[in-house]
């Protein structure tokens, strides 16, 4: 195990000093001939009930026909437990799946073969903040991070990604995703399709060269909009096709894109029955006639394949939307976007698949008859609702205003720093905080571009209490509004321009720092994100 940088060695001096609530310590960090240096050794007092060795390295992956591309893959081994914890998606660019259940110990053993720094962080899940990849505890080439945690989230569709600073949205669209599934007693006797039945469907969006090498352009507009793909990819495959039974199926649909938004739904109207969010399972299933899915967020749907004939076909698309929010607002940016459709509409966009066009995901065929029980239950799981009168700050919302402007993409006018904690930013542990994120609602934050921010917060999930659209908004906020999900948790939250929308967020049990980011990859890369330090 090399040692840290010294910045590095900063950082953790001042935050691991910080501690987390109650007892948990683990792994530990010692003093060694007077600096910090991170133990390459596992904690003694923790006993995993799964460990897990994870190694990222270059790799060659079959993606279109012809040449291999080259990818960054992150590759499992299990060390402790059953071996159907892990998944290493072989063939694909994608990580390895991970399954895990509810009160499980996991000792996840992460070596870093990469020409460059990275470290991955565990999305949706309430961990202790130094188990969390902040980008402060990013390993080099040859260094080992040994997280341990207990999965203290319910059951839900996380997943796991790079979160490198600076190079997140890089290392991301390499490879470097995949995904962390939690299971627990309360969602297994709800008797919900499984095993062939339930299908995760990461979905993201990659161009390539003529050599079948993937293209990741970062120049100004690409930044400032974030970097969209020609082609969807789901699980890491082109085309994909989806043989089903004639059975109800569960289906986990993550959006593993690093700025793309889609509007989902069913190509012949059917309409789409969610069952689960970001932070698992809804109360009971909701319609809709389509469902938002920005970056970092992940819905469940249930779909009853029982009464179609062999054969049949069914397309899973993205269909036409409009983001640009804003009439009349005289501001610079709308010179700069055009009518209707503007920057983001993809008249200035590099990429061939215009973001909020209408264009396929994914085929499904009905490949086979096969008996069983196709019954989806009234309910699923209970959800206590968080009430705002029991916030800390109560009638008293801590603002996050999102702007951009000038290559720059700012959080309350700040950019991301290490070390740079504000009084604003500091909550007490074991406190519900009132949050609004505001896209330009009140008017006062314009930049040059009115876009949208899928705004996540690491640690515990959260819940939306409500949506506010400015006066001002045009029709087109009708052409996305009845596919967001409002109910259950969530860790992200996809705000609109010209919304405001306000949460309930816990954060309880762990001291430390825990950030706070759009997931647009390419915006957080820019600056916009920030930490919370929770104490
Ligand atoms: Cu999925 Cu801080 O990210
Ligand atoms: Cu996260
Ligand atoms: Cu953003």
């Amino acid at each position: 195990m090399k040692t840290t940088t010294d910045l590095q060695r900063r950082k953790l001096l001042k935050y691991t000093a910080i501690g987390i609530a109650g007892a948990v310590t683990y792994p530990s960090w010692t003093q060694a001939a007077g600096e910090l240096v991170r133990v390459n050794k596992p904690s003694t007092d923790f006993l995993p009930d799964v460990e897990i060795e994870l190694t990222m390295n270059t790799a060659e992956a079959a993606i279109l026909k012809g040449e291999k591309t080259r990818v960054w893959k992150i590759t499992g081994k299990v060390i402790k437990g059953d071996s159907g914890v892990l998944d290493n998606n072989e063939g694909t660019y994608l990580a390895p799946t991970l399954s895990f259940k509810k009160g499980q110990k996991v000792r996840l053993i992460l070596n870093n073969d990469l020409p460059a720094q990275s470290i991955l962080h565990w999305h949706g899940l309430h961990v202790p903040a130094n188990m969390d990849g902040n980008p402060m505890y990013a390993i080099n080439r040859g260094e080992t991070y040994i997280y341990e945690f207990e999965i203290l989230n319910r059951a839900g569709t996380y997943f796991y990604h790079s979160h490198a600073h600076g190079v997140t949205a890089r290392q991301v669209y390499s490879g470097l995703a995949g995904l962390f599934i939690v299971s627990d007693d309360q969602e297994q006797a709800l008797h919900l399709p499984s095993g062939n039945l339930d299908v995760p469907l990461v979905i993201q969006d990659r161009s390539f060269d003529g050599q079948n090498q993937l293209v990741y352009s970062a120049n100004m507009m690409q930044r400032m909009q974030g970097f969209l793909g020609d082609q969807i990819l789901v699980n890491g495959r082109p085309d994909f096709a989806l043989p089903v039974a004639t059975r109800a199926y569960r289906l986990r649909l993550v959006n593993g894109s690093n700025s793309r938004i889609y509007k989902l739904a069913w190509d012949d109207g059917t309409p789409m029955t969610v069952i689960g969010v970001d932070g698992g399972l809804l109360e009971k299933p909701e319609q809709h006639a389509y469902v938002m899915l920005a970056p970092g967020q992940r819905r469940e749907l249930w779909v009853d394949f029982s009464k179609r004939e062999i054969g049949a076909e069914l397309t899973l698309r993205s269909l036409q939307f409009d983001i640009d929010m804003h009439s009349g607002m005289g501001m610079m940016g709308h010179g700069m976007m055009g009518h209707g459709h503007g920057m983001m509409g993809g008249m200035m966009s590099a990429s061939s698949l215009t973001l909020g066009s209408d264009y396929p995901i994914l085929k499904i065929r009905v490949a086979k008859k096969e008996q069983g029980d196709n019954t989806l239950p009234k309910t699923l799981t209970p959800i206590a609702e968080l009430h705002a009168k029991n916030a800390a700050n109560a009638g008293k919302p801590k603002t996050i205003a999102l702007s951009m402007a000038h290559m720059s993409a700012l959080l309350n006018g700040r950019s991301y720093k290490m070390d740079d904690i504000q009084p604003d930013e500091i909550i007490p542990v074991n406190s519900l905080q009132l949050i609004e994120f505001d896209n330009g609602f009140d008017g006062g934050m314009h930049g040059m571009m009115d876009m949208p921010h899928p705004m996540h917060l690491h640690g515990e999930q959260f819940q939306i209490v409500k949506r506010e659209v400015s006066a001002h908004v045009t029709d087109n906020y009708a052409t996305v509004s009845s596919g967001l999900i409002n109910s259950g948790w969530q860790d992200t939250v996809l705000v609109m321009p010209g919304e405001k929308v306000t949460i309930l967020k816990p954060f309880n049990d762990f001291k430390g720092l825990f950030m706070y980011h759009c997931h647009n990859l390419e915006h957080e890369d820019m600056g916009m994100m920030r930490d919370f330090l929770i104490k």
